[in-house]
């Protein structure tokens, strides 16, 4: 889709975003610009997501100090649907490692729908791919817990962590998300027939499905990925969620995969990895600096926030925040700019 950033002046930094004042600003001129894009469609396939207020839209900035910076409707409450994936993935890879997620679920691209079927077959059983259904089930699948119960309450007390809060179900979207699962289950019962889920799949997808609902704000958002860009530490709270190295593994993952298919076109445009959600949150992790969260509820074609992707776009340019971009040390050097870049 056309982000309508091209006027924005594309800033580079390294080491820090600049100062609170100058975040404020940027945030404010960002839901500025972005409010005017109305397009894009509410998600229904979830019967009660139809139900979201079209035009909510909150931006939320956390940075790595626990500063937080907010415009619009930022405690306006939603499910966090797909971009729990992100958070299950960085707890499950923290309780059974790196070389065992690698080797269950992979990080590779199916390069199909998030919840295609085909993509499964596909590849002998092996789901792929942490931020699609099939490696989703098969990430929560893999929580350690003697019960489906202990497996929920390591995956709900994690979450809560990287909110900085405790986090409660949406009754009525995860009553919704029951009523109409019968494809999860199916993914789940055909990794289950493949041996990549070694529980009973439909306790599996009962604990993913809530996992999905939990509600969640843009704030918490924010929070969450800031977490992710602090090295595991909630930046709030100042509690310790998960280890350096998880943090990288899930960034490679998003980087990788976050927004769908768009994925490449979001890499190329806002340079951050990213997870975007059916309920129109998208959370944006710039390492080391911020985490970013949005909610807007139209989605484009790609299932990804219309509003979530041009605020993103924004911020990543004004901000300095792309991880691909560089500038010659010679050339700032002659040209005597740079000095006063960091906050
Ligand atoms: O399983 C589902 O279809 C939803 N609970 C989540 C889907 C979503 O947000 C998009 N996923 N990548």
């Amino acid at each position: 889709m056309q982000l309508d950033v091209d006027d924005i002046d594309q800033a580079v930094t390294t080491g820090a975003v600049p100062g609170a004042q100058h975040i404020d600003e940027i945030l404010d001129a960002a839901y500025e610009h972005t409010s005017k894009h109305h397009g894009g469609e509410v998600a229904d396939y979830i019967p009660a997501l139809a139900d979201a207020d079209p035009d909510a839209f909150g931006l939320c900035v956390v940075d790595v100090e626990g500063g937080l910076h907010e415009v619009g409707d930022t405690r306006v409450l939603f499910s966090i649907q797909s971009i729990s994936k992100a958070f299950v993935y960085a707890l499950v890879s923290e309780r059974v490692g790196h070389e065992k997620v690698l080797d269950v679920i992979g990080v590779n691209s199916t390069g199909l729908a998030f919840d295609s079927v085909v993509a499964i077959e596909l590849n002998d059983g092996h789901p792929m791919n942490p931020m699609v259904n099939a490696g989703a089930l098969a990430t929560t699948a893999l929580m350690p817990g003697n019960t489906a119960d202990d497996q929920w309450e390591a995956i709900h007390s994690g979450l809560s962590r990287f909110a900085g809060r405790h986090l409660d179900i949406d009754d009525e979207v995860l009553a919704s998300e029951v009523k109409s699962n019968s494809r999860n289950s199916a993914i789940a019962q055909l990794l289950h027939s493949y041996g990549r889920i070694e529980h009973d799949p439909l306790e599996v997808v009962d604990i993913y499905t809530r996992q999905c609902a939990l509600a969640i704000d843009a704030r918490d958002l924010a929070v969450m990925a800031a977490t992710l860009a602090n090295g595991g530490v909630n930046p709030v709270t100042g509690v310790e969620v998960v280890s350096a190295a998880v943090c990288r593994d899930t960034l490679a993952v998003l980087a990788a995969s976050g927004l769908y298919e768009a994925t490449g076109e979001w890499l190329f445009e806002i340079g951050l990895p990213g997870k975007s959600g059916v309920s129109g949150g998208i959370v944006t992790v710039a390492p080391g600096k911020v985490g970013i969260g949005s909610l807007s509820p139209r989605l484009d074609s790609t299932g990804n926030s219309v509003r979530g992707q041009i605020a993103t776009a924004y911020l990543s340019r004004a901000l300095g925040l792309n991880i691909f971009a560089s500038e010659s040390h010679f050339r700032s050097k002659v040209a005597g700019i740079g000095e006063d870049q960091a906050g």
